[in-house]
């Protein structure tokens, strides 16, 4: 049995609370909404052509993305896709690998590939090269959090919510061995924690 089900004497500081996230997606899907929306009309070709398709990279992005199509008041499809990064109890990414099928209809659509945190950016990376091998009309990438390292700098990236240093951070969908993806703040551990 464990000792302890609560999570916030784990916590060790809120770097973002849970309003300036809802505020900044808020801003986020309009903006997208807006971008997505002008090429969506001007799309030649069949009735597929223009189609906007959302592809979420679980498991971190599951609660930016919820919130962030309710911004978005647009006709869209949604099919996610995993990618394997973090394994366990660790906090530097390595090898992004897939974990599920890419998606097989995306050609000519406007596809938003939707993650969490930029980090090394082997995770974008990775999903961006693989959906253009499907020749969508136009792809862009959406993050909530950007850690300001010069691996992520360095990494193509269309939408970001917020720039943060280079700290582990937990809450707001992403987790520490799977455990705080529920937490509504963004927040750094302690370090006995980790
Ligand atoms: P990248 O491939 O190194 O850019 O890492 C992206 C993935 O690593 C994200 O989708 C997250 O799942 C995970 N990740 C990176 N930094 C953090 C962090 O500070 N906390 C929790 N997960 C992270
Ligand atoms: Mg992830």
């Amino acid at each position: 049995m464990p000792t302890s089900i609560g999570f916030q004497d784990d916590i060790k500081s809120i770097l973002i609370d849970r309003d300036r996230i809802a505020a900044r997606v808020r801003e986020l899907g309009r903006e997208v909404a807006a971008d997505l929306e002008a090429d969506a009309l001007h799309t030649p070709g069949d009735e597929h052509a223009g189609e906007i398709i959302l592809v979420p990279i679980l498991t971190g992005s599951i609660i930016f993305v919820a919130d962030l199509i309710r911004a978005m008041p647009l006709k869209m499809r949604i099919r996610v896709l995993s990618v394997t990064s973090y394994a366990g109890a660790v906090t530097q990414s390595k090898e992004a690998k897939l974990a599920s099928e890419i998606p097989s209809d995306l050609a000519g659509t406007h596809v938003l590939i939707v993650d969490d945190i930029l980090d090394s950016g082997k995770t974008i990376r990775l999903v961006r090269e693989l959906i253009q091998q499907q020749q969508p009309a136009s792809v862009r990438t959406c993050v909530l959090l950007r850690k300001t390292i010069p691996e992520a700098l360095a990494t193509p990236c269309d939408y970001i919510g917020f720039d943060i240093p280079n700290e582990f951070v937990v809450g707001a969908g992403l987790d520490y061995d799977g455990y705080y993806r529920n937490l509504p703040d963004l927040c750094t551990l302690r370090p006995e924690v980790l």
